[in-house]
Parts: structure tokens; sequence; C-alpha cells
């Protein structure tokens, strides 16, 4: 038999595109949970005292302070508090 380059035979291609396409999209998934753990341990260390845990506005500080912050879980208030906001869970 001729020597017919793997590449030239379609399921050859076909096969390798959706094996990359899925290695490409679970490096995506892996990336985007270990920005949201990141994110959610920065959130817990540097602003969960005032806007709470959960980020419902009710931190330890939240009475202290002159003006109690909002519910940041609502998507009612200013950027960056909006829909660009990855949901968490
Ligand atoms: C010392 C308490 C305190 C800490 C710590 C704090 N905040 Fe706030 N934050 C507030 C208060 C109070 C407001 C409301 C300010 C206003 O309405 O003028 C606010 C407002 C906001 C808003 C705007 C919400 C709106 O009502 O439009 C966002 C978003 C926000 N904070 C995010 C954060 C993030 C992210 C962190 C941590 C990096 C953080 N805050 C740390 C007290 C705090």
């Amino acid at each position: 038999m001729a020597s017919t380059p793997m590449w030239k035979i379609p399921g050859f291609t076909a096969v390798l595109i959706m094996g990359l396409t899925t290695l490409v999209v679970a490096e995506e998934e892996r990336t985007r949970k270990a920005m949201l753990a990141i994110g959610s341990e920065e959130f817990q260390e540097s602003c969960a005292a005032c806007h709470g845990a959960d980020a419902s506005g009710r931190g330890e500080l939240a009475n202290k302070i002159l003006k109690p912050p909002k519910d940041l879980t609502r998507g009612k208030c200013r950027p960056p508090c909006d829909s660009r906001l990855p949901k968490t869970g």
C-alpha cells in the first residue's frame, strides 16, 4: 500500500481535532476553577470582614462602619459588582 500521510485519513484528523478540543476545554475549566479558588480566598481574607463570607453584606464589621456595604450577590450594585462577576456555585 502506498504510504498515505496519517493526517490525510479523514477519521484520523477528526479524532485528532476532537481530542485536542477536549484537552483545551478541560484545561480552560481547570484554569477557571483555580482562578475562582484564588479569588474566593482573597475575598475571604480582604473583603469578608465587611461584606460577609457569603458577600451578603453582613460581615462582622458591617454595623461598625458609617455605611454598611450592600449585598453583592444581588447584582444591583455599581460595577465591578455586576454580571461580569463569575457565578461561584
Ligand atoms: C472596611 C470594610 C470594607 C472592606 C474590607 C471592603 N469593603 Fe467593599 N464596601 C464597603 C462599603 C461600606 C461599601 C459601600 C460604599 C458606598 O455605598 O459608598 C462597599 C462597596 C463595595 C462595592 C460596590 C457595591 C455597591 O454598592 O455598588 C464593591 C464591588 C465592593 N465593595 C467590593 C469589595 C471587595 C472586592 C473587597 C475586598 C478586596 C472589599 N469590598 C472590601 C466596605 C468594605
